[in-house]
């Protein structure tokens, strides 16, 4: 294509300047296409996006070499593999993913947005067999000295031994907010979904939709709340032998490596921060259609979770005089306030359970490992010393 020559003397200066506006008109037109474009294809990525769990997910019968370059499922969508180089695989059509752990390293993941507020759930299965010294994490969290994180941790065992579900909630860096739990089923037999719902009124943990820990907004009581700060979803798979199973004392079986753990059916309703706007996908649509948003447990939720804690946790911050002699966080206060302590355990039905004689071990087992790294004793089974019994949940 042939361009005006830029060199000619006899262009009057008006002339000129009509080019420009022209160039500048058509610049503009152009610039605010492009966006229209941009933010079209947004919306449609994001109606695509809210509209996709109510398709049936189409199912790939071959597994032919011709569509191994299909892989953008959910994980490849949503997340990246953030270390632990090939341990972490994105497989089956993006669908499942899986994190590894051997001698060398162990591997990770996380999600490539950041989120303020949010309703998320994933599908995990741990690692089975002896699985002692690894931890599998899962977990919010934000940057910075003074970050936010709310926690789901997996503390392998020895076989025939229980998982712990450690548990924290850290808001403006601080922690300190322990609690752990047994699982009422074997985590490693098949995929159990694990459920974060974080909005500005509650932080609900729950598994298989059922609720375990509860926190508060209690900032009219002075208690930081997570509000301010977007978190990210990580997610990693390690070896902690120094402290995680039993104090430590229990070591990785290195023989058994590679020890893997598997994630699927990834699914968030979830508020998107925008680093470059500072703005919550939140902030323009309107609040009746995120139900979450206001989402709170009801007393008869709140109720079954008590119970479920008298008979599943195995260490409460709360109650650990030993770590915090001057007593615990002002939030404690009102958590234990109208706590039953009557014998709620003659309700409801009986889920068989794989950690049916795992509480047998008396008070003084100090099995506690609370702060990472650094064991401490504690009257952890002081409320949890209900022997055999097994998880009761409707
Ligand atoms: C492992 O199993 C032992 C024995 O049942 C139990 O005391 C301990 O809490 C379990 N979990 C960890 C992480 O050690
Ligand atoms: C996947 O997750 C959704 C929402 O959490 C749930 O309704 C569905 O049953 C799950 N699918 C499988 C295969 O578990």
């Amino acid at each position: 294509m042939a361009y005006p020559s830029r060199n000619q003397p006899n262009q009057t200066r008006s002339r000129s300047s009509v080019h420009y506006l022209i160039l500048i008109a058509f610049a503009a037109v152009l610039v605010f296409k492009v966006d229209v474009l941009i933010s079209q294809s947004i919306f449609a990525a994001r109606r695509r996006v809210s509209t996709a769990r109510r398709f049936v997910r189409p199912t790939y019968h071959s597994t032919s070499s011709s569509i191994t370059g299909f892989t953008h499922g959910t994980f490849n969508r949503h997340f990246i593999l953030s270390w632990g180089e090939e341990r972490a695989k994105i497989q089956e059509h993006g669908e499942l993913l899986t994190l590894s752990l051997d001698r060398k390293s162990g591997s990770g993941f996380e999600s490539k947005k950041e989120y303020l507020f949010g309703k998320i759930d994933m599908q995990i299965k741990l690692v089975p067999g002896n699985s002692a010294g690894t931890v599998t994490t899962y977990y919010l969290s934000s940057e910075g000295s003074t970050h936010d994180e709310i926690d789901f941790e997996f503390l392998g065992n020895s076989t025939g031994n229980p998982y712990t579900l450690h548990t924290n909630v850290f808001s403006q860096g601080k922690g300190n907010r322990e609690q752990q739990f047994f699982l009422w089923f074997d985590p490693t037999e098949d995929f159990h979904t694990y459920s974060f719902l974080w909005n500005p009124k509650c932080i609900v943990l729950s598994v298989d939709g059922i609720p375990i820990r509860e926190f508060k907004n209690m900032e009219s009581i002075g208690v930081p709340y997570l509000k301010d700060q977007p978190m990210r979803i990580y997610s990693s798979l390690w070896n902690a032998d120094e402290w995680a199973t039993q104090h430590g004392l229990v070591k990785t079986d290195w023989s058994l490596a590679p020890f893997t753990a598997s994630y699927r059916n990834f699914s968030a309703e979830a508020c998107i921060w925008s680093p470059r706007t500072r703005k919550s996908s939140c902030d323009s649509t309107d609040p009746k259609a995120n139900s979450w948003l206001t989402e709170e447990l009801d007393s008869k939720s709140r109720e079954k979770m008590k119970k479920l804690q008298q008979k599943l946790m195995v260490y409460n911050y709360c109650e650990d005089p030993w770590r915090f002699p001057e007593g615990p966080g002002p939030e404690c206060a009102i958590k234990t306030k109208n706590n039953d302590k009557s014998n709620t355990d003659t309700d409801t039905n009986t889920i068989s359970s794989s950690i049916t004689n795992s509480k047998n071990n008396n008070n003084n087992n100090n099995n506690n490992n609370i702060v990472a790294r650094k064991p401490r004793r504690s009257r952890r089974r002081s409320r949890s010393k209900g022997g055999n019994k097994v998880a009761q949940i409707n």
